[in-house]
């Protein structure tokens, strides 16, 4: 923190943390109640400021390391005079962790979070299981973390982390989506959009039915699939991409993904990696696609990972054949155990 003196109007929005009782007790900072919002790295303070100002009703805490961002929101708020907003000068993951209790934020936002885009700079990213879990505990029941990232490899690592912790729950059928309609975007954002630089969004809610004692039953009869008609083994799934399902069974989100396909097998047959997690059970194993005579093809379970033949297990095998079914249309079913009812 800058030792420079600062003014008293500038002062009321400054969290003198080191000093204080941890966690900090936001009604009596705010004077009142009222849905509490973190924005993490605010960078130059325009999101929080139109944030504020358009929910007079909630209270705000930006949370910023570099003490050049925070001066320059202090200006705007000295300016316009908004009371609902605070700034904690720190580490992201430290303040969270310490100056707040468990379910007591409605949202919290992360925008373009910090520059360790390449895979082997991951360690020092921000978003990590242990924070994301962190942060996960902060929010309410039905309180949202949104991330935005115009990285690719940052992306896929976020999806990766968020599909890892058991508390939340993506709003959309898939990791991210490329808009978000409504927004005011920030300083990187825009940034983003004028370059023509795809954005990845995620908006991830806490849910109150991931229970970690969910029993996650059998299913009767083992997944499998036969497939017939003519087609090239060379090509077979030669354009495969890492694909993820998220759906609801029986009040339980089941996040499907299918990941990799193997393809030096004996005989050439393939193995495709999936995760499976239904509530907070997560299976990695294997499918087999296996080639038959006469142009027929088996997909089914491999041993491998020991899969629990539960819904969301039954469900991969599902998937993966559409997969094999959009990528080759010249075959067809010939027999299914994995109808999705
Ligand atoms: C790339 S800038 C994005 C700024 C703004 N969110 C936007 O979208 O325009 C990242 C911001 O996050 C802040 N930041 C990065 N890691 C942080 C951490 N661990 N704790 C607090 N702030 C952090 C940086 O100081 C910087 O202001």
């Amino acid at each position: 923190m800058s030792l420079l003196p600062l003014s008293e109007a500038v002062l009321k929005y400054l969290i003198p943390w080191p000093s204080e009782d941890w966690p900090v007790d936001w009604d009596s900072v705010f004077d009142g109640k009222g849905p509490l919002v973190v924005e993490i790295g605010f960078g130059n303070g325009a999101f929080l400021m139109e944030q504020a100002r358009q929910h007079p009703q909630a209270r705000f805490v930006g949370i910023e390391r570099a003490w050049g961002s925070a001066k320059r929101l202090f200006k705007r708020l000295e300016t316009e005079g908004l009371d609902n907003v605070r700034v904690v000068e720190g580490d992201a993951a430290f303040v969270l962790n310490h100056l707040f209790e468990p379910d007591c934020l409605d949202r919290i936002y992360i925008h373009f979070p910090d520059p360790w885009y390449k895979e082997r700079h991951h360690s020092r990213r921000l978003i990590q299981s242990g924070f994301v879990q962190v942060l996960a505990e902060k929010l309410v029941l039905d309180g949202e973390v949104t991330i935005a990232t115009d990285q690719a490899e940052y992306a896929e690592w976020i999806a990766e982390v968020l599909e890892g912790q058991s508390l939340l729950v993506s709003q959309f059928g898939c990791p991210s989506v490329p808009e978000l309609p409504g927004r005011v975007p920030t300083r990187y954002e825009q940034k983003a959009m004028d370059q023509g630089v795809p954005i990845h969004y995620f908006v991830w809610r806490r849910e109150a039915c991931l229970s970690l004692d969910v029993t996650v039953e059998r299913v009767g009869t083992m997944p499998n699939m036969i497939l017939e008609g003519t087609f090239d083994r060379d090509q077979f799934l030669r354009r495969f991409e890492t694909q993820t399902w998220q759906e609801t069974y029986r009040g339980v989100p089941v996040v499907v993904k299918l990941i990799e396909v193997y393809g030096q097998l004996k005989d050439g047959h393939r193995l495709v990696m999936a995760m499976v997690k239904e509530g907070a059970f997560q299976q990695m194993f294997g499918i087999l696609v296996i080639f038959r005579g006469e142009g027929k093809l088996l997909i089914k379970l491999s041993s491998m990972g020991q899969p629990r033949p539960t819904w969301g297990v039954k469900q991969a095998v599902g998937r993966l054949g559409e997969v094999v079914l959009a990528a080759h249309p010249e075959l067809r079913v010939v027999s299914s155990t994995v109808s999705t009812d």
